[in-house]
């Protein structure tokens, strides 16, 4: 069945209070919930409460027992005919935690018991109005056995606790912030905390804990500074204070997402909380700060102001996406965050755009909620914030964030409410901008510069379309807010940028005091995320890429010079390769720039995003093409490569700016001098995998090799594997450089590792780490065999049956098969029907499947 945002209807029952009572066993945990119900306006329509595979052993109405005529189950949900304007419900109900593999609900991950709940798991706990609207205050008894779960901890504040005969204890805890119930969490089980404390901005003294399992304690420092970080900028920037006495964060190891922004309790899956050198990247050390500041940000965007219902979810999310990513940029570089945001936006977010589960930032309909959690609720949202943000200017901006907090704080509020907080705070009309919410797909801009010698002005003609996605054959024209800066190629620069909104199918706009044709720098900054197509040529790329002063701009230039060459390669013709190679050079060698600048400058577009420019794609050209403009730019620069990675080798391990962004330029010098082909390649990227005290720099090497077929690929995997063995996060890594390796045998290496003893489809890291990334290997995924779509379907359809919600996530990269030739179409086709065939298939796949093939 289909659900629809028009079909909204305000709830029944509020449910002002609840009282829940749980006792603890991996095998069956007792639910004892006490619902205070009141009527929502005059209607005799019965309660109705959520549940999910729950048998109400007893159910009590104002403190007698109904007899089973007097309530019926509907679908799973239990309805029970009240009389008067208020009552309270009882329900008793029997879970078994340590069966539950979907993980949603109450389940056990390496000896703990914990919680998820969003989007719909608390119907898996216990019966419950479970919508986002419906917002009560939680008291929550637990109790366990001592020994096994010496640590009971729950949302809000706790108050009260004591033990029990039979070695078993209780705990009490309160949370006076009325909250919806996808918020609610626990966690019980034998956890060290790492401690530590925040004063807020008017002086409340808050309780910081980071509770992980004994051994873990030494790897959650930067988590910790994190927070406190998180904590602090907040108020700082958005006048945003915390409001508990504590704040408790737990990883587990088992989990679907990301993690999880239940009030005061956050829920985390343990890679965005564990670092150290020796098993974490930088990658994953940001992976780490940006992810809890995301979730501690939750507690105003998404806690104190939640969603009115699951069609809002980018209110929460796209915002707290935004507000995450400002977060990264002020504690490290703003041009290299802009950089890695906008590389992922285009990757996910484009993609799926411009496929057949494209979907507006505010869906209409959808059948299982959980398949919305994607790239266009999450990236594109926070570029629609972004956009208005820009538009209104920094106090604007704050003066509408401010307004949006006070106006609907203990709310559940709108996509709609938001805007018009922007509207009223920064006194701007966004009724064109509102479309950003509706349509779905990218805008495509054509920019055409041309140049009036006799008049001295330049004209600027833009030109916008939307393509049609599933159900939105006719679009109207966006309001796209474009940077533009006009260069002067005489002196190298230019004579201030400015913000152009284009409004119209059609649009030009005029230039004075051009003398000489000007060079066009557009989307500076990416302020709108939109496909830009220009008129402009290699030089003018050249150029830019050189003299740039917006960084995003520079970097942008660089890679659509390299894209141009590849692009024309495949297609046949005659490529100025020397002029890529020369624009490397010059950024490589240019001392101003930051060298974490450099290192994005100078990597060529992934193959992805190669296929993406190509009308088909063509992994086995792309490929290619990638691959000998990969060795020409590394045999043409062997001696700087060579002096990069000597001169980048640091003496000592170090989080600072600077020794970050050596490491990654280490890399990338790595990974040119061995795609040159140079005979002592791959010793020196053994020599660097062997000698790292990090991650970030024995990963490279790994994966550096892992894409040939050396002696020293074989060594470096045994070792990695045999050092790291025991540690689950780190010997992910170990699946996944393997699944995006581009080795001749990728897919039979697969295969084997599949059916490797430490993979398991019971842990969503490992089949992200092995299958996931497998589906991201553009050449392997899709040799032409056919091989690499029947291995993503099988472990669909076998996921399918422990975890649908991961196994949905896996589905999106077979539907991508209208942008292949039409052999490998009808393969991805077989595919999918092959998966929809599947009997009792999940209500997830057979969503994303079924659109799919729409
Ligand atoms: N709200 C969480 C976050 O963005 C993600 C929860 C996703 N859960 C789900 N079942 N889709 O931080
Ligand atoms: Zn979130």
């Amino acid at each position: 069945s289909i659900i629809r945002r028009s079909d909204y209807r305000p709830p029944d029952w509020l449910v002002p209070g609840i009282e829940l009572d749980f006792d603890l066993t991996a095998a069956v945990t007792r639910v004892h919930a006490t619902l205070s119900v009141v009527r929502n306006g005059e209607h005799d329509r019965p309660l109705r409460l959520d549940g999910d595979g729950l048998f109400p052993l007893e159910v009590k109405v104002d403190g007698r027992v109904l007899d089973p005529e007097e309530w019926m189950l509907d679908g799973g949900a239990l309805v029970v005919p009240l009389t008067g304007p208020a009552h309270a419900v009882e329900t008793r109900v029997e879970i078994a935690p340590e069966k539950n593999s979907q993980l949603m609900g109450l389940y056990a991950s390496g000896g703990l018991l914990c919680t998820q709940c969003e989007a719909e798991g608390f119907r898996r706990i216990t019966f419950f109005p479970d919508r986002p609207d419906v917002l009560s205050r939680y008291t929550v008894r637990m109790e366990a056995d001592k020994g096994r779960y010496p640590v009971l901890l729950a949302n809000g504040d706790p108050v009260e606790r004591g033990d029990l005969p039979g070695g078993r204890h209780w705990a009490r805890w309160t949370d006076p912030f009325p909250k919806p119930c996808y918020l609610f969490a626990l966690v019980a089980g034998d956890l060290a905390c790492n401690a530590d404390r925040f004063v807020t901005m008017s002086g409340r003294e808050v309780a910081l804990g980071i509770w992980v399992k004994e051994a873990d304690l030494p790897r959650t420092a930067h988590a910790m500074k994190a927070l406190k970080d998180s904590m602090a900028w907040d108020e700082r920037v958005y006048g945003r204070e915390y409001d508990l006495d504590v704040f408790n964060i737990v990883a587990v190891s088992d989990f679907n997402f990301g993690a999880m922004e239940n009030k005061g309790l956050n829920i985390f899956n343990s890679r965005y909380i564990l670092a150290d050198p020796e098993t974490a990247t930088d990658l994953d050390y940001d992976g780490v700060e940006g992810v809890v500041a995301h979730e501690y940000f939750h507690n105003w965007s998404g806690n104190r102001i939640t969603c009115r219902d699951w069609f809002q979810l980018s209110l929460k999310e796209g915002f707290t996406v935004f507000r995450d990513q400002s977060f990264s940029a002020d504690m490290g570089s703003h041009a290299v965050k802009r950089i890695e945001d906008v590389r992922i936006l285009r990757a996910a977010q484009f993609q799926e755009d411009a496929g057949p589960l494209a979907h507006p930032v505010r869906p209409e309909s959808y059948m299982e909620i959980s398949n919305f959690y994607t790239a266009t609720i999450y990236n594109k949202g926070a570029e629609l914030i972004r956009m208005m943000a820009l538009m209104l200017g920094p106090e604007r901006f704050r003066a509408s964030t401010d307004l949006y907090f006070e106006r609907h704080d203990g709310e559940a509020a709108t996509c709609e409410d938001f805007v018009r907080a922007m509207e009223d705070g920064g006194q701007i009309d966004l009724m064109q901008f509102r479309l950003w919410y509706e349509q779905a797909g990218t805008p495509h801009v054509r920019a055409l510069l041309s140049h009036d010698a006799a008049n001295g002005t330049a004209e600027l003609r833009l030109e916008q379309t939307m393509p049609t996605t599933p159900g939105q054959p006719d679009k109207k024209p966006m309001a796209i807010p474009l940077r533009v800066a006009l260069f002067d190629p005489a002196t190298g620069g230019h004579k201030g940028d400015q913000l152009l909104m284009l409004t119209e199918a059609a649009q030009s706009f005029r230039f004075e005091g051009f003398a000489a044709p000007p060079i066009l720098s557009i989307n500076r900054g990416f302020s709108a995320p939109v496909i830009v197509e220009t008129n402009r040529s290699q030089a003018d790329l050249a150029f830019l890429s050189a003299h740039d002063d917006d960084p995003f701009a520079r970097y942008e230039a660089m890679q659509q010079l390299m894209v141009n060459g590849l692009i024309g390669r495949i297609g046949g013709q005659a490529v100025d390769e020397e002029a890529i190679v020369a624009a490397i050079r010059g950024t490589a060698t240019d001392p101003q720039l930051d060298p974490a600048f450099v290192a994005e400058a100078i990597r060529l577009p992934s193959e992805a995003y190669l296929g993406d420019q190509m009308p088909v794609v063509d992994p086995d050209a792309i490929h290619a093409a990638r691959e000998s403009l990969q060795q020409r730019i590394g045999a043409a620069l062997e001696p700087l490569w060579r002096d990069i990675h000597a001169g980048t080798k640091a003496n000592g391990f170090s989080l600072s700016p600077a020794a970050k962004g050596a490491r990654k330029l280490r890399n990338i010098a790595l990974h040119y001098l061995v795609a040159a082909g140079v005979e002592d390649g791959p010793a020196i990227a053994f020599a660097q995998f062997h000698e790292a005290d990090n991650m970030t720099e024995r990963q490279a090497a790994l994966a550096t090799l892992a894409n040939g077929t050396s002696d020293e690929r074989e060594a470096a995997l045994d070792i990695f594997y045999n050092r790291y063995r025991d540690d689950a996060l780190t010997l992910d890594k170990w699946f996944q450089t393997q699944a995006f390796a581009c080795h001749p045998d990728t897919v039979e290496l697969i295969g084997e590792l599949r059916r490797h003893k430490d993979f398991t489809l019971t842990n969503p890291n490992r089949v992200r780490a092995l299958i996931g990334a497998f589906a991201g290997n553009q050449w392997a995924f899709h040799h032409e065999s056919g091989k690499g779509y029947r291995l993503v379907a099988d472990a669909i359809i076998a996921l399918d049956k422990i975890n649908p919600q991961t196994a949905a996530r896996l589905v999106p990269p077979l539907g991508r098969w209208r942008r292949f030739d039409e052999g490998r179409a009808a393969m991805m086709r077989a595919a999918l029907e092959r998966i929809l065939a599947e009997p009792g298939l999940s209500r997830d796949v057979t969503e994303q499947a079924g659109k799919s093939l729409e």
